[in-house]
């Protein structure tokens, strides 16, 4: 595959096992998503480089605003059982509701926290299932560096 094909939306079957199994976890987590609101249920799973994969889910408000999406749920549950040292290698996203799904912009900034640039990132999108590194996804991301 050429880096040209790497952008593209591709049939979920071509991604490795590695990635298709943090998918089928993203899925599995989607279907105990709280969304009475938007009825959009999403799903996330992240590998650790130490191995482990943690899931989350969207977790809605009645106030809409302190709404929680899958990626940062899952990222808080990875830090609360694994500690602040935890590096997120590969993430997965998934949706019960055959839409597209791409991390929404909070989502990136707070996984930039915690995973290499070169990690890969899949996601739903309407014509299929884009993979991309992560530093493609959210190229400057904020960072604090105080003189
Ligand atoms: N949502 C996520 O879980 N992840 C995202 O990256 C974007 C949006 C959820 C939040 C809300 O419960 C529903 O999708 C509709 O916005």
């Amino acid at each position: 595959m050429n880096s040209a094909d790497e952008n593209v939306a591709r049939s979920e079957e071509t991604l490795d096992a590695g990635l298709r199994t943090l998918m089928d976890r993203a899925r599995e987590v989607a279907a105990r998503s709280y969304s009475p609101y938007s009825g959009f249920r999403v799903g996330a799973a992240l590998r650790l480089t130490n191995g482990e994969v943690v899931t989350g889910t969207n977790v809605e408000n009645v106030s809409y605003g302190l709404t929680i999406c899958a990626e940062r749920s899952a990222l808080v549950r990875a830090v609360a059982e694994f500690g602040p040292d935890i590096r997120v290698e590969a993430v997965a996203i998934a949706n019960l509701n055959g839409a597209a799904s791409p991390p929404c912009g909070a989502c990136r900034q707070v996984l930039a926290e915690f995973i290499s640039p070169d990690a890969p990132v899949v996601f739903p999108l309407a014509n299929g299932t884009r993979v991309m590194p992560f530093s493609q996804l959210l190229p400057l991301a904020f960072e604090m560096d105080l003189k």
